[in-house]
């Protein structure tokens, strides 16, 4: 091995105007520098960082291209970057550009020209797709485990509620009655949908670029697919020019990000407008609440708020993003560095949000009296009695006027249609018999829609008991 403290070792990064060659004559100003440069958030990748290159020296190795003493000098430099960054005690450099410049750089303190042999048939064109693409899966991985356990948190309360009726709503109007082990199970049916998103999403992240080197491939005798297979991808990308310069999978997480916060958002406003003491069905757990400044009584819904206001800026990188692609020619273009912060970003802000809303639904406290005192005003059980005229023989449209008139005549009175006796029921239409009340109650409505995907508390538990049975983390 050489000495990492020969001249030779030290010239390549040393006393740098430019981190990459000779070919400068000047200097960068300070805020070309801060401008163009990138460790200040990619070194968040280092780990996939020094991944990407150990596969890549083990390869080179087997390949002949760099000796088995050159590899073991590199893994040997690497497990301590690794170690030097865990503790904290890697100096990171803005004059190094990137994370990739950083540890290569350091790479070479520690091993001298074995670490300068590193690049041999890599470009950091390919290197950086490498390791968004490793970091990004194993984001994937964490965010869909964390959709299971929302889903798993909202089928157990489901369960818990199968028989809890509340109003259910069209236009934010009383429509029917629903059970509210129902209403959680749409969110959890959304959120099943967004983590095969990702799922899917994942195929098309889990490819290769390395071996595409700055975009044209490389001349030394590489082995693509053995890299592949030591850094778990499922393949490797197929043309060097689209490996290094397309984002799409970036864009592709972006948007499941974008869909998973927006379930989130729409699951947050309900929570805030059923926490709201006008509707009053739910409380939430004060560890996710905070009081005013000024107003000793009051007690606000901050993390649904938030997690509705956080899905403005994960909607806007997925704008940025494609926004970023849409005008770059083949191949690598600097534009590309702007990928990370709005990736990472969308990551962060669903790992965040996820992980505090599987702690939050547990801790709903459930009003049953509250909605069902709200299902019993705006003559949720309409339908019903169209219904069951229809089953008597009448046409639909014509049941469903005579229930107008009824509903009218409810109006008038101020009472519930389940308040008009028999014979009141009957002057609207003489087919009505004495069986007509269970069909206006609450409990009979929704005992009524008993199908799959229906609001009869029975499919409700099943639908809920289905969902805890194929979780993980139930
Ligand atoms: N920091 C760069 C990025 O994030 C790495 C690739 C730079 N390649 C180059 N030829 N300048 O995309």
């Amino acid at each position: 091995m050489s000495n990492p403290n020969s001249p030779s070792a030290q010239d390549q990064f040393a006393n740098k105007a430019n981190a990459w060659s000779a070919r400068f004559s000047e200097p960068v100003s300070d805020l070309v520098k801060r401008y163009t440069a990138s460790v200040n958030f990619d070194k968040r990748m280092a780990r996939f960082d020094v991944q990407g290159s150990l596969a890549h020296a083990e390869m080179l190795a087997a390949a002949g291209v760099i000796s088995a003493a050159d590899r073991e000098a590199i893994e040997r430099g690497m497990e301590r970057i690794l170690q030097e960054i865990e503790e904290d005690l890697f100096t990171w450099s803005l004059d190094l550009e990137d994370v990739h410049l950083n540890i290569e750089k350091r790479l070479v303190e520690l091993v001298g020209d074995a670490g300068k042999r590193l690049h041999t048939g890599r470009s950091r064109n390919d290197q950086v797709a490498t390791d968004i693409r490793l970091w990004l899966r194993n984001e994937i991985d964490i965010a869909i485990e964390l959709l299971q356990q929302l889903r798993a948190a909202l089928a157990r309360l489901a369960l818990e509620h199968a028989d809890t009726i509340m109003p259910g709503f069209t236009h934010l109007q009383v429509a029917q009655p629903v059970t509210f082990g129902h209403h959680l199970l749409a969110y959890a049916e959304m959120f099943s949908r967004d983590a095969e998103r990702l799922a899917d999403c994942r195929k098309r992240v889990n490819r290769l670029p390395l071996g595409a080197a700055a975009l044209a491939g490389t001349s030394f005798p590489i082995d693509r697919e053995r890299v592949a297979r030591t850094l778990g991808f499922d393949g490797v990308c197929r043309n060097s020019l689209d490996a290094v310069s397309d984002r799409d999978f970036a864009i592709e997480f972006c948007a499941a990000a974008a869909l998973i916060m927006t379930h989130i958002s729409r699951l947050s406003e309900e929570l805030v407008l059923w926490m709201s003491p006008r509707v009053g069905f739910i409380d939430l757990a004060d560890r996710f609440c905070t009081g005013s400044s000024i107003m000793p009584q009051k007690k606000n819904p901050d993390v649904p708020e938030l997690a509705r206001g956080k899905t403005g800026r994960v909607n806007g990188h997925l704008i940025a993003l494609l926004t970023l692609m849409k005008g770059q020619p083949l191949a690598y273009n600097k534009d590309n560095q702007e990928d990370k912060e709005g990736l990472f970003d969308s990551a962060d802000t669903v790992r965040d949000t996820l992980t505090i809303f599987v702690d939050m639904i547990p801790g709903i406290q459930v009003k049953p009296k509250a909605m069902r005192e709200a299902a019993l005003q705006g003559y949720a059980t309409a339908t019903d009695l169209a219904d069951y005229l229809v089953k008597k023989g009448l046409p639909f449209r014509d049941a469903h006027e005579i229930v107008a008139h009824a509903v009218l005549e409810c109006e008038k009175r101020g009472c519930d249609l389940a308040d008009l006796s028999l014979a009141e029921l009957q002057a609207f239409h003489a087919s009505i018999e004495a069986d007509i009340h269970d069909v206006l109650t609450l409990e009979g409505s929704v005992a009524a829609r008993n199908h799959i995907g229906g609001t009869a508390p029975a499919r409700v538990r099943e639908e809920a008991q289905r969902i805890l049975a194929e979780s993980p983390a139930a």
